[in-house]
This record gives C-alpha cells, structure tokens and sequence, in this order.
C-alpha cells in the first residue's frame, strides 16, 4: 500500500514533518508521501477538512490553531486526548476518524532517549515553566506516568490553576507565580520550560532566571530555534543536565507514526541530521 498522510495548522510552510515522516517511511521500508495542507484563517475549515478526508488520506497531523477546533469534526476521540483537549494526530480506520494526542507522550518519550533513567525516580520534584497547550499535555504526560511532584509557574497563575486540574489522585501540583518558583528552584530535580519565550527572532529574551538551579538536576526547554536556547545556555554554564526541544519533534512524530501504521521506527541518528538541518537555517 502506498501511504497518504498530511499536515493540517496555518502556517505550516516551513514544517519540518514532511522531512521527518519522509525519513520514517523510508527507514520502515513503506511507501507514502505526506504533503502539507495549509488552512488559512481565510478559509472555510470545514470545507478544507472535508475535502482532504474526501482524498482518503490515511492520517493526518494538526497544529495550531487548529488542535482544538478539529475535534468536533471527528468520528472518535483516544481518552487521553479528551482529558488534553487538544489532538495533534488524526488517524482513518476503516472511514472513521479518530483523534489522538501524541505532544505529551512523545515529549517523555524524548526526555526518557536522553535520560534513560528518568522514569525510575517517581518522587524527584518536577517543575513546569508556561501553561499553554504544550504544558498541558506535557502534564498530563507527567501524571499518567505517575511523577507525585509537579509544580507549575506561570505569568498568569490562572491557566496554570487550570492545568492542575488534571492531576490524578498521586500527585500532588503547587502553582506559583515566576517569582515565587525563582526563589524555591533549588527545590527541583527537572525544570521544564514550555513558553515561547526566548524563541527566535526573541532568542535574547528570558523570563526566568535560573540563579538558585540545585545541583545535579535537569533543564529542559521545548523551544527548538535556536537549538539552545539563551536558558539552557545558563543551564549548562550550572552543569546541569539538558534536553533539547527538537527532540520532542521527532517522538511526537514517532509516535504519530506508530498509530498510522504500527510500527516504532527507531530515531537513530535523525537527531543530529535535524540538528545540522536546523542550524543551517
Ligand atoms: P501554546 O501554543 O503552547 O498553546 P500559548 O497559549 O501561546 O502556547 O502559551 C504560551 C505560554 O507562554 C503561556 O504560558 C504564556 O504565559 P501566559 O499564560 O501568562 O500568557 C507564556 N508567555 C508568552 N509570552 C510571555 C511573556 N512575555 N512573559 C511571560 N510568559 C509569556
């Protein structure tokens, strides 16, 4: 079979899914192709979706602005998804269309490619910087994986209120504002920055310092342009652990991938080539 997958979010020109499902496909030995397919606010979305479920693809990705709004549009929805609120990877079984949310999930995937011990230590104190939509399926991520300690900080301390809502009945989840989280830092093992803040062309911007970071522990940040950013360039200068926000791209993708097709495709060296790729932009 010859496999059809697409990427749906506005703007999606320079996405770097296209390169890495190619790159899947061809290490699966599997053919396909996934092509982009930009909505614009312009649009009549509905119509758009329709058609591209018209063309039988077989799954497809969506991302912002859309990982809300495509749920209503689907015939089912994966339980985890649900709680998120958010889906990022539709599949077509059988003509049904089901919703999943692979950004959690592939983000520990991630964390755990680079720290294979990660998961063993469940009481290590966690705390997670923002509280948009990635923070909250990196929480929820953290929950069901069963972390008892997660902290969440947040400029506006009432959407960080609203994450902890889907905290299950083990762990425990303290929300602070920046300042208050600057000043106990010293408190956590991992540190998970999940804001735009201090992406490109803002690469000079911070809003969290991290002057009382205990040692050991891990920094991680989501941004991937630049590929360090200005805070994890702080966080090395204190020795700490880091993770890299490219590598959530390709386990969110791993992952989405496995639900297309059923197979777990190793990421190998794909690291370094998305590496090398993004830093020549
Ligand atoms: P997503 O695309 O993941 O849904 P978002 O809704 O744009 O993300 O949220 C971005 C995050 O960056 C939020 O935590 C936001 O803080 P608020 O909830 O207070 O808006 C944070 N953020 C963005 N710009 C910021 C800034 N200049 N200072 C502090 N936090 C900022």
């Amino acid at each position: 079979m010859v496999y059809q997958f697409a990427l749906i979010g506005y703007p999606i020109k320079h996405s770097l899914s296209p390169w890495i499902h190619q790159s899947f496909l061809n290490k699966a030995n599997l053919e396909g192709m996934y092509s982009i397919y930009e909505i614009t606010p312009d649009d009549s979305f509905s119509r758009k979706l329709k058609r591209l479920m018209d063309d039988q693809v077989d799954g497809f990705n969506v991302t912002v602005p859309y990982k809300e709004k495509i749920i209503s549009f689907l015939d089912d929805i994966d339980e985890d998804a649900a709680k998120i609120g958010a889906v990022n990877t539709v599949v077509n079984r059988n003509g049904k269309w089901i919703g999943y949310n692979t950004d959690g999930a592939g983000y520990l995937r991630s964390l755990e490619s680079k720290f294979p011990d990660f998961h063993l230590d469940k009481s290590k104190r966690i705390l997670l910087i923002g509280s948009g939509g990635a923070t909250r399926g990196i929480y929820y991520a953290l929950v069901q994986a069963g972390f008892l300690h997660i902290d969440i900080t947040n400029r506006t301390t009432e959407k960080a209120a609203e994450i902890a809502k889907l905290k299950g009945n083990f762990t425990t989840t303290a929300v602070l504002s920046l300042e208050q989280a600057e000043e106990i830092l010293q408190e956590y093992d991992v540190i998970i920055q999940t804001t735009s803040v201090g992406m490109k062309p803002n690469h000079e911007k911070v809003i969290f310092r991290l002057n009382q970071l205990k040692s050991p522990s891990i920094v991680s940040d989501i941004i991937y342009q630049p590929l360090e950013t200005k805070l994890l360039k702080q966080a090395r200068d204190a020795g700490a652990g880091l993770h890299f926000g490219h590598t959530m791209l390709l386990y969110q993708a791993q992952y989405a991938f496995e639900i297309w097709t059923g197979r777990k495709v190793p990421i190998g060296n794909m690291d370094e080539h998305l590496q090398r790729h993004l830093e020549g932009r």
